[in-house]
């Protein structure tokens, strides 16, 4: 059967400069952006993802194909523009939900369908009434999949990884479920006085998932104070006394307005240590630091000085710059990697020694500083025994035995010993992520009550079969409570750095890796600055109640290579770039935990006891026995999985695929292009697709990733159409070699240089 297909928008023209710099400006929202809910690496900017697949559902009106005879080239330029303009709007992130520009763009769509409909009158899938549904394989964060739902179509997203099913359910399938309830929780006594407009009466309407979104808040915040009541104990405020700042030794003037305060611990800054190589100290656990300062700004200049009396030694705080800044800034290290000084002998401490004392069980932690909540300013103080003891004293019950990969690449903890994904953890760490555990359990409970309390029915089904009662609501409110926990997590292991300039603790993943980290910061998960709980759950209910919650959404788990779902659906995804993130390995980092706190909600999806890795599509050569084993097999699953949707995907609609881009990519040794992008074009092109139009998109969402060399900074939407039947084709050798003569100067050139 022939389907008529016009040319759609994106295989014309694009505002590609207005797209790209709201997707650039969306970097630095962090309100209610769903990159806040959960952590997910290389997430697309939503202003990309919506307007590249507005441009793919409307038909452009310029009828190129003869479909659309009776516009000049003039009319048909202004109605272009017409849509342009449409885009304008659309991607600006404060018309995320702005109802007038979001239904200009949704009544746009349904033109264009209704007149591909009458194009292909009477064939099966052309419905004019009935918008085709749409897929994403590879769904990760899931922005794409949520703007499909934004613009008005059914949205389905599959991922392999279950951490991204659940942030997929949780953006896209389950607001609609239980859109414009009210919220079931009791109000935050707090709140009830209060005279702040977002925390009393904090929504006038309980439209969308704003119902939802409250109940987040109400029971985070009571999940935050239960958790205080239980090992608050174990993060005790610290009083201020008079003789610590006449201390004769590190006089404190700076501490005297604080004298009689006890003053909230905000992090508690500790650092590795491993018995000194130098046989005179053998008995010393000496400190592995990466750096000494507390704070670098200027005027408010803080440090920490390690004084050695004897053959032992003491940590100082002391406030102002200190006399060397850079060798401050140095602390105990020598150059890159695990390679330090012996404090008390000056002897160089060198990686194997870490290695092996490491490996010996000998690898310990010292506390270093003390970070306070001041009075608008942090409050630097001295490590004391009283803090190192109450710390030492957590017995965790439970700890995830899951082994990191051994891949240094992403994974050095393991190197030192570090083995698995609970060793990133103090025990103190571990209680307090075991109770909010526990506590999410409770929480449900309660949801399930107060739900039925307050007159939502009672069919007891749970939300993995469908349900939409008080039980399916309770589930429901477990996963977001628990994206809270996995918050916590990310802000409280061992692997978070003390920022020296914002004064706050740096998450676990700073990048798309695990590395070791020789100084931590240990938040205070019950207080009130970074890495508190509450702050988690404060934030993914800002999300949430963002959420669109109008159509049906789906997520599940798919291997995107073997799965039928696609059939007859819009397909606009963004597969992994060849061996850059390793999403399974690294999720894992979260999984266990969402396992622990919802394997009982989602017994399907979280039966495995680590994130399933075989079948991922990365070329990893550590897991595959070599380089060209991984190129083999992400080839040969990219080139399947890019078949069944070239088979598959609604017939006049073209596909788009995101592809990134590294600029490093194209500098190898041999001049040649990379084998990312050989090896994806590869499959795309050997899958039966025939790419009708290539846009560079300048950024990709890196939110609060450090920039770094792998960071990928652009990427390239391919548009896809599957091939006719009579086109040439040359062989897989001839299309190498012109890729490589072709391609690096293409992508230099499409990027921008
Ligand atoms: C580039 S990410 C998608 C990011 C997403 N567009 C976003 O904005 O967050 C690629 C995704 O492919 C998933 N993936 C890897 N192998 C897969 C497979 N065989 N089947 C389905 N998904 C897979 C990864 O788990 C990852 O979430």
């Amino acid at each position: 059967m022939i389907i008529k297909s016009p040319k759609k928008l994106i295989e014309v023209a694009l505002p590609l400069d207005d797209i790209n710099v709201a997707a650039a400006r969306e970097k630095s929202i962090r309100h209610g952006h769903p990159s806040t809910l959960h952590l997910w690496w290389a997430r697309r900017p939503l202003a990309a993802a919506r307007a590249v697949l507005f441009a793919q559902m409307v038909n452009d009106p310029g009828g190129e194909r003869g479909y659309k005879a009776g516009l000049t080239k003039e009319q048909a330029n202004k109605k272009r523009e017409a849509l342009f303009d449409i885009i304008r709007d659309l991607v600006k992130w404060e018309n995320t939900n702005n109802e007038t520009v979001l239904e200009r763009a949704r009544a746009a769509i349904r033109e264009s369908w209704r007149e591909t409909c009458e194009m292909n009158k009477g064939k099966p899938g052309f419905d004019p009434d009935q918008l085709p549904a749409f897929h994403d394989p590879f769904a990760g964060g899931g922005a794409i999949p949520l703007e499909a739902q934004r613009l008005g179509l059914e949205a389905h997203a599959s991922d392999l990884n279950p951490v991204a099913v659940l942030i997929n359910k949780a953006m896209i399938e389950i607001p609609p479920k239980f859109a414009g309830r009210p919220p079931v929780g009791p109000e935050i006594e707090a709140d009830k006085t209060s005279k702040k407009k977002s925390s009393h009466d904090a929504f006038e309407d309980w439209s969308g998932a704003r119902g939802l979104a409250e109940d987040v808040r109400r029971y985070g915040h009571w999940m935050r104070e239960e958790a205080f009541k239980r090992i608050g104990h174990l993060y005790p405020p610290v009083e201020i006394t008079q003789a610590m700042v006449d201390n004769p030794a590190n006089p404190r003037p700076d501490l005297q307005p604080y004298v009689g305060r006890k003053l909230t611990v905000i992090a508690w800054l500790w650092a590795r240590t491993v018995k000194s190589p130098n046989p005179a100290y053998r008995h010393v656990d000496v400190p592995l630091v990466s750096n000494f300062m507390l704070s670098t700004k200027k005027g408010k200049e803080a440090y920490v000085e390690p004084v050695v009396e004897g053959d032992s030694y003491r940590f100082e705080v002391r406030i102002g710059a200190p006399d060397d800044t850079e060798a401050a800034k140095s602390g105990t290290k020598l150059s890159r990697g695990a390679n330090f000084e012996c404090i008390m002998s000056r002897s160089p401490i060198e990686s194997e020694h870490i290695y092996s004392e490491a490996k010996r069980g000998r690898m310990d932690t010292r506390l270093m500083a003390i970070v306070c909540e001041g009075d608008r300013s942090r409050v630097y103080l001295p490590p004391s025994m009283e803090m190192e003891e109450i710390a030492r004293k957590a017995q965790p019950a439970w700890q995830p035995e899951n082994l990191m990969p051994n891949n240094p690449r992403w994974f050095s903890p393991p190197l030192y010993g570090l083995t698995t994904y609970g060793d990133l953890f103090t025990p103190r760490q571990l209680v307090a992520l075991n109770t909010l555990s526990e506590l999410i359990t409770e929480a449900r409970e309660r949801v399930r009550i107060d739900a039925l309390s307050v007159g939502i029915h009672d069919d007891g089904t749970p939300l993995h079969q469908g349900g939409n009662g008080a039980k399916a609501y309770s589930d429901a409110l477990g996963l977001y409570l628990a994206f809270a926990l996995d918050k916590g997590a990310n802000y409280g292991s061992t692997l978070c750095a003390w920022h020296q300039t914002r004064y706050g603790i740096v998450s676990t993943f700073g990048r798309q890796a695990l590395p070791m980290v020789w100084d931590f910061a240990e938040a205070n998960p019950v207080g009130n600055s970074s890495g508190n709980f509450y702050q988690g759950a404060l934030q993914a209910a800002k999300v949430v109640e963002q959420m669109p919650a109008r159509s049906a959404g789906y997520a599940s788990q798919q291997n995107a290579s073997e799965q039928n779902l696609s059939e007859g659906k819009v397909i606009s995804t963004d597969p992994p770039y060849y061996d850059n993130i390793g999403y399974a390995d690294l999720s894992d980092f979260f999984y266990v935990w969402l396992r622990r706190s919802l394997g009982d909600t989602f017994p399907q999806l979280l039966q495995t006891i680590s994130v399933p890795k075989n079948e991922e599509l990365i070329a990893a050569p550590y897991r595959h026995g070599g380089r060209e084993q991984a190129e083999t097999f992400f080839l040969n699953g990219m080139r399947r999985t890019m078949q069944s949707l070239c088979r598959a995907s609604e017939g006049s609609t073209p596909v788009t695929i995101y592809y990134a881009f590294r600029q490093s990519e194209t500098r190898s040794d041999e001049g040649t292009a990379s084998t990312g992008w050989e090896t994806f074009l590869e499959a795309v092109v050997g899958a039966g697709f025939s790419v009708t139009g290539t846009w560079p998109m300048r950024t990709e969402y890196t939110g609060n990733l450090k920039k770094n060399v792998s960071a990928l900074a652009s990427s390239i939407v391919l548009v896809c159409r599957p091939r006719e039947a009579t086109a040439e084709s040359i062989s897989r050798k001839d299309f190498q070699r012109e890729l490589r003569s072709e391609l690096p100067e293409a992508l230099e050139t499409m990027i921008g240089g």
